[in-house]
């Protein structure tokens, strides 16, 4: 399983891009929104900041309702950064979203379907041509359903019926979310910088490294006598 992340902060994909591991970048307009800044100008930025990921997420905005205003902003996205390959369309699970996700896919654009909570959406999204699918787990978990089943079904649909989209786990809160979605056959999670964080730390790495450093310097770099 590959790791995006999943915001539009640019402090945070910069840290991120510099682990080393990042293959992409997903944004959404409460993203967007809440860095206060013009949605095409981060997309921009962004795609500048990390040359040579997988797939980097712009989605159309909420006032593109039909599938020609979608695609309409779309043709303007792909245009961003010299026309970057790594920019991906995202659309919402409507049937204009979907009208649009065939459009794009078919012109050779790569695209990631939203707001995905049922198999049934997945299966309508990846019929569509989307190169990703995006079910929200943490929001489905917060309805007491269980958005790591929707995961594992998805990805058993997908190996049946032969389809290459991709399922990417989003809606991430925690690094339990990370592991349930990597077993259960995700292709990529998108994680917020706060969860990736998360990952790398565990009290017992961090008392290991005390004690590594500690018994070094008693020996090396202890008074001398
Ligand atoms: C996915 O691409 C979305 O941006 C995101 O994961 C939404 O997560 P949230 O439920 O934490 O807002």
């Amino acid at each position: 399983m590959k790791f995006f992340i999943d915001t539009a902060n640019l402090e945070d994909i910069q840290k991120a891009y510099k682990i080393g591991v990042l293959a992409g970048v997903t944004t959404n307009p409460s993203l967007v929104a809440k860095e206060g800044i013009r949605f095409e100008q981060r997309i921009e930025e962004i795609l500048q900041l990390v040359p040579g990921v997988e797939s980097v997420s712009a989605e159309v905005t909420p006032d593109a309702v039909t599938a020609e205003e979608m695609i309409e902003q779309a043709e303007k996205l792909i245009l961003l950064n010299g026309r970057d390959p790594s920019i991906t369309i995202k659309l919402p699970m409507t049937t204009a979203g979907l009208e649009a996700t065939r459009y794009l896919s078919q012109k050779g654009v790569k695209t990631n379907v939203t707001l995905i909570f049922t198999v049934n959406q997945a299966l309508l999204a990846a019929r569509a041509g989307a190169a990703y699918i995006s079910p929200f787990l943490g929001r489905l978990d917060d309805i007491s359903e269980d958005g790591i089943q929707l995961v594992t079904r998805i990805a058993e649909l997908l190996r049946i019926h032969d389809l290459d989209t991709q399922i990417i786990a989003a809606s991430v809160r925690h690094p339990d979310h990370v592991t349930r979605a990597a077993l259960a056959g995700a292709h990529v999670a998108t994680i917020p910088y706060s969860v990736i964080e998360q990952l790398v730390k565990h009290p017992l790495t961090e008392q290991g490294m005390q004690k590594f450093t500690s018994d070094w310097l008693n020996v090396f770099e202890g008074p001398s006598t």
